[in-house]
């Protein structure tokens, strides 16, 4: 089989997005645009994959790190002068190479796949990916012979007012006999009105020579929509979450309102989950069979085990195991480690702990770097207290003990085995194992006090 490379196009600064987030960066569903490319080339048997970076460089290296090679295009002189950073590292490769726009985030692996074995059939020496559409605006068009055969690509702003009526156009894609490209590259001028190289020229250059220039058509132009602007940028959003949720629903995930559910593109869901309407779940997150979400709840990179129920809350980085009920209003913080059927209720934040099967904080708590037994109870409005300004340590509760309300656990502490904390006490020496441990002012009262203070009062 004839070898395959890939660059990636992914240099320009994006001025029409007016953002200092450089624009391949800006999230689709949570995921930067160029890591959505990069990712569908990844499904493909390429031998390398190469992202020519500019703007915002380091940014997109860290971004995509060992998924790609890197070439750096110093100064933006155009897609033709981009590609062309790649010369060293290609030039001499027999094959063929893909090249891709960091701007076209729905692009599916399998188009990919369409256009280049339509390349390889044709024996083209440069095909190009083109689609259809009633409003070209922007876009490069395509410009076919009578003969019905793509004769050159005109860009948008050189185009006649002729040319600017054709609903056919460059989608940004191609594929190129590799040798060929590199060759062709070098006759590309800028004489045109944005004095740019554009990448397209070289279809014409080809044509001029003799060259085999082949189109392929897909008959799916929201899949190559180009994100130049916001306005773009929330078209690519909504076309993203509809071919996601639709996956998720095809798999048996019941979302009870597609257009205001928002699922990342690596999170995985099994069957019979049920999604309520204004969640946002992203990240590598996994939820397990028959779980619950929401309504309007933020998960981000959460193992979420079967069963489990999470309402109006927020969770981060972190492991719930099954049957847990967690919310409404429930604080999920990173590394919490939430053992099979545990209970979070409203108003309790849990960071950096773990809380062991059946255990139970059910209102207004904080838990935060604490190893929390099983089958243990957390009152109301108990907190870890565990912060002294320069260090956090730990609390441990073991199994079966019962911690009054209003407690505070003053860290580095053990609450041991079976004991009971009473309310409102406040702790900072360890509790024995079956201990009842009060820690609080005792109470007085005065007879008929209160009486005497009115009466003064009065008088
Ligand atoms: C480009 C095509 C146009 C096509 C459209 C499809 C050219 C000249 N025009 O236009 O025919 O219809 O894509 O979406 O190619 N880039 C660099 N270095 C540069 C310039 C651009 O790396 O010097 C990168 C950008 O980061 C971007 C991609 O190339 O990811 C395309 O550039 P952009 O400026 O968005 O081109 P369009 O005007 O959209
Ligand atoms: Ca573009």
């Amino acid at each position: 089989m004839t070898k395959r490379y890939a660059i990636v196009l992914a240099a320009g600064q994006g001025t029409r997005m007016k953002s200092k987030l450089y624009k391949v960066l800006h999230p689709v569903m949570g995921t930067p645009m160029v890591e959505h490319v990069v990712n569908q080339l990844n499904l493909l048997q390429l031998e390398s994959i190469t992202t020519v970076v500019g703007f915002g460089a380091e940014k997109v290296k860290e971004q995509l790190g060992d998924q790609s090679s890197f070439v750096i295009q110093e100064e933006q002189l155009g897609t033709g002068h981009a590609v062309i950073q790649a010369e060293d590292f290609l030039k001499d490769k027999e094959g063929t190479t893909i090249v891709v726009c960091g701007d076209t985030p729905l692009l599916t692996s399998q188009t990919l796949e369409d256009l280049l074995n339509y390349h390889d059939q044709e024996g083209a020496k440069a095909t190009v990916l083109t689609a259809k559409t009633d409003d070209p605006s922007g876009y490069g068009r395509v410009i076919r012979n009578q003969a019905d055969d793509v004769e050159r690509i005109v860009e948008h702003k050189d185009a006649s007012d002729v040319e600017k009526n054709i609903g056919e156009i460059n989608t940004g894609t191609y594929c190129f006999d590799n040798k060929t490209l590199f060759k062709v590259l070098k006759q590309v001028s800028n004489n045109n009105s944005q004095g740019e190289y554009y990448l397209p020229d070289v279809i014409q250059l080809l044509k001029q020579a003799n060259e085999k220039v082949s189109a392929f058509q897909t008959s799916n132009f929201d899949e190559t929509l180009g994100v130049n602007d916001r306005i773009a940028l929330s078209q690519a959003e909504k076309l993203m979450k509809k071919r996601i949720n639709e996956t998720h629903m095809k798999n048996g995930v019941t979302i009870i309102d597609p257009d205001n559910s928002y699922i990342g593109p690596e999170v995985v869901i099994e069957q019979d989950v049920v999604i309520h309407p204004g969640c946002v779940i992203n990240g590598k997150t996994i939820i397990k069979s028959d779980a619950v979400i929401g309504p309007n709840t933020e998960i981000r990179n959460c193992h979420i085990g079967e069963n489990t129920t999470i309402r109006q809350s927020v969770a981060t980085d972190s492991k719930i195991g099954k049957s847990v009920q967690i919310g409404p209003f429930a604080h999920i913080r990173p590394q919490a480690d939430l053992g099979d059927e545990v209970k979070i209720g409203n108003f309790v934040e849990i960071k950096k702990s773990s809380l062991d099967k059946n255990s139970k904080v059910s209102h207004l708590s904080y838990i935060g770097d604490a190893e929390v037994g099983k089958d243990v109870n957390i009152g109301c409005g108990t907190i870890t207290v565990n912060y002294d300004g320069e260090n956090k340590h730990l609390t441990k509760i073991e199994d079966d003990a019962f911690i009054g309300c209003n407690s505070n656990l003053i860290a580095p502490v053990t609450i041991g085995k079976g004991s009971y904390v009473a309310a409102g006490s406040t702790i900072n020496k360890n509790v024995p194992s079956d201990a009842l441990s009060i820690a609080r002012v005792k109470q007085t009262n005065k007879e008929d006090y209160a009486k005497k203070i009115k009466k003064t009062k009065k008088d």
